[in-house]
C-alpha cells in the first residue's frame, strides 16, 4: 500500500512572539501544500527523498546521527516503526511547493504530512496523535516550537491558539485572500526568539504593556473576522506590525514593502518570526495587484485561507 498526506502551510495573521510567552495568536491554513508518500519497504532501511537531497538509515540507528533537515522525519518513522512493532522499513518521498525558511510553515506542514502519512502505512488517521507526533518531530530541530504551526496544519482554517489552552477554531463565513510577499532574507526563528526573550527581559514594562495591547487587538481583529470587515482587519494587521517593530523584528527592507504594498490592500504585516520571511497583505478576493507583482523584484504569492487541514489517502 502506498500512503499519501497532503498538509497546509500556514501564515500568522495576529501575535506571533507574543504567543511564545502565553499570549494569544491568530493563524491560518493556506493553499499551499506539503505532500508526503510513504511506503513498506522489505528492508531493515528509512529511505527519505526530497528535493532538499536524499537520506537513509538503519531503522535502529540514532536520529541525532542524521543531518539536521531529515531529523523530523526519520524520528516520526523510527517512533511508528517501534509503535507497531513493525520489522522492516520505510520509504519517505517529500514534496512541498511551500516556500522554505520564508515563515509560511513549511517544515511543520511536512512533519504533518510525513506523521499522517506514515501513521496510515498503520492504519491510523487519528488527528491528535498525528499532531502531537508532528510537534515532537518539529522539536528535534526547533526545541522551542510553540506547536502552533502544526496545529494548525492539521485543522485548517482559522484558529485561535495560546501555548498551554490548545486552540480553537474561528467560524468565519468568508475567505481570506492574501498576497505574500517573500523578502528573500532568510530568517533564523530560534536567534529572533532569542532577541525577543533579551528585549523582554531588558523591558519587561513596556514588553508586559505591549502584550495586554496585542491581547486587546486580537479580540478586536476576531470580531471584525467575524463580520468580514476587511478594513478594520487591514487595520489591525497594521497595527501589530507598529509592535513588532517595537520588540525589534522588522527591519527597513520589511517596512518598505508594507509601506508600498500597504497603499494598494487593506493592511500588511511581518508573518511570523520577522527579521526578514514574509510580509502578507490583506486583499480583496479578485483584486487585481498585477501592476505590483509584474514589476516588483520579489517573489509573491496569492494565497487563501483553507478551511481543510491535512488529508490522507492510499493508492
Ligand atoms: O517564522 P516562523 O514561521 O518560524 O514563526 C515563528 C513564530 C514565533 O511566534 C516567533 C515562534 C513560535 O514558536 O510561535
Amino acid at each position: 500500500m502506498t500512503s499519501i498526506a497532503k498538509a497546509p502551510g500556514k501564515i500568522i495573521l495576529f501575535g506571533e512572539h507574543f504567543v511564545v510567552y502565553e499570549n494569544r495568536a491568530i493563524l491560518g491554513a493556506i493553499n499551499k501544500y506539503a505532500t508526503v508518500t510513504s511506503e513498506k519497504i522489505n528492508t531493515d532501511n528509512i529511505l527519505i527523498s526530497s528535493s532538499l537531497g536524499q537520506s537513509s538509515i538503519k531503522k535502529d540507528e540514532e536520529v541525532s546521527s542524521v543531518e539536521k533537515k531529515f531529523r523530523p522525519f526519520f524520528y516520526i518513522a523510527k517512533q511508528l516503526i517501534s509503535k507497531n512493532g513493525f520489522d522492516k522499513g520505510i520509504s519517505i518521498k517529500i514534496e512541498s511547493e511551500i516556500p522554505i525558511g520564508a515563515g509560511l510553515g513549511s517544515s511543520s506542514a511536512c512533519c504533518v504530512a510525513a506523521a499522517a502519512s506514515i501513521s496510515n502505512l498503520f492504519g491510523n488517521t487519528n488527528e491528535k496523535e498525528i499532531l502531537e507526533l508532528s510537534i515532537q518531530a518539529e522539536k528535534t530541530i526547533f526545541p522551542n516550537s510553540s506547536g502552533a504551526d502544526c496545529t494548525v496544519s492539521v485543522h485548517g482554517g482559522i484558529i485561535e491558539y495560546q501555548k498551554e489552552k490548545g486552540f480553537s477554531k474561528i467560524d468565519t463565513k468568508n475567505e481570506f485572500n492574501f498576497l505574500i510577499i517573500d523578502s528573500e532574507q532568510i530568517h533564523a526563528t530560534d536567534k529572533v526568539v532569542e532577541r525577543v526573550k533579551k528585549f523582554k527581559n531588558e523591558n519587561t514594562n513596556v514588553f508586559t504593556e505591549l502584550c495586554s495591547e496585542e491581547e486587546r487587538l486580537i479580540t478586536k481583529a476576531l470580531e471584525s473576522m467575524k463580520n468580514n470587515d476587511l478594513k478594520t482587519i487591514g487595520k489591525c494587521m497594521a497595527q501589530n506590525q507598529i509592535f513588532l517593530e517595537q520588540i525589534g523584528v522588522s527591519n527597513d527592507e520589511l517596512l518598505s514593502i508594507i509601506e508600498e504594498i500597504e497603499m494598494i490592500t487593506f493592511g500588511a504585516k511581518i508573518t511570523g518570526a520577522g527579521d526578514g520571511g514574509c510580509v502578507i497583505a490583506l486583499t480583496e478576493e479578485g483584486s487585481d495587484l498585477s501592476e505590483y507583482t509584474n514589476t516588483t523584484k520579489y517573489q509573491t504569492y496569492h494565497v487563501s485561507i483553507q478551511k481543510t487541514g491535512m488529508q490522507v489517502f492510499n493508492s
